[in-house]
């Protein structure tokens, strides 16, 4: 079944897990997300980045969701993830999406409250849920979100309690140390920000960059808050790489090929599934 995001997400900030929110784009990696999701019997946040719009319009990114979701034993949120343009926020919104990002981070903070509060009274209004972000990731390695010019920015506590008072989001992304795509070196999360922003916010946060995070790093995170976890790189890297080893030894029809690659999403995914819900 089809759900908003505060549906699934208030469960899992109550008992302490956090649902995968896995990017999609096309049909192999929506089928594999859901397929994940279905053999953990656990929720999963179907991902739609603005970004991907070259790949599927909105309103095919639905009807994708829609078909493969209703028939799913677990829910399903379609979220439209970073949009910065309120145009697309609110043909997300109409085409039938359960949760929108609305990504005024690069804003200044007024404008970004003020962006996001609009946001919010028309997403509300059609019973759909909105995540806001406040304070900047850095970019990785091999990042399809982040540009290598981005700097990290944290996120500071008492703003982000003035932010979601001020605009009445669902879910916050907080700027704690990850990165968009791949490390390359150790993460040095600041749990102790991650901390104090959840002593003065009532709402679950969410944690972008979530490709390449340790157990305990994530684990630390969900003890604090962190109930939507976003991972995109990863799922990538790791269905690409399988792809190219599976070419390697043989010529398989397209249509195989597309099984194939549903079932390298799920793997990737059910692994971070795993990690999430403390299996
Ligand atoms: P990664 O690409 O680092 O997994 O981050 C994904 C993300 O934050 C999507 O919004």
């Amino acid at each position: 079944m089809l759900v908003n995001l505060a549906d699934i997400l208030e469960d899992a900030y109550q008992r302490n897990y956090a649902v995968g929110s896995f990017n999609g784009y096309n049909y192999e990696t929506f089928a594999g997300i859901i397929k994940a999701g279905n053999e953990t019997n656990t929720p999963v946040i179907l991902a739609f980045g603005a970004k991907y719009l070259p790949n599927l319009s909105l309103e095919t990114a639905y009807a994708l969701a829609k078909s493969l979701g209703e028939k799913s034993e677990t829910p399903v949120c379609l979220h439209l993830d970073h949009c910065s343009d309120l145009d697309t926020v609110f043909r997300a919104i109409r085409a039938g999406f359960g949760s929108v990002m609305y990504d005024g981070s690069a804003l200044p903070f007024a404008e970004n409250v003020k962006n996001t509060n609009l946001v919010c009274r028309i997403a509300h209004a059609c019973g759909v849920s909105v995540e806001a972000e406040l304070g900047c990731l850095a970019a990785g390695e091999r990042s399809h979100e982040g540009s290598a010019t981005d700097v990290a920015a944290y996120t500071e506590p008492a703003q982000a309690a003035q932010f979601v008072t001020a605009t009445q989001v669902d879910a916050l992304a907080v700027s704690i140390g990850t990165v968009h795509g791949l490390y390359k070196a150790e993460p040095n999360l600041r749990l102790d920000i991650l901390a104090g922003i959840n002593e003065l916010v009532a709402v679950p946060l969410v944690l972008h960059g979530g490709s390449g995070l340790a157990v305990k790093d994530i684990l630390g995170c969900i003890d604090h808050g962190i109930a939507k976890i976003n991972v995109n790189t990863e799922i990538s890297v790791y269905a690409v790489e399988k792809t190219r080893e599976l070419l390697a030894v043989k010529q398989p029809h397209f249509s195989e090929l597309s099984l194939s690659q549903v079932d390298y999403v799920k793997d990737i995914v059910k692994k971070y599934i795993a990690f999430f819900s403390r299996q």
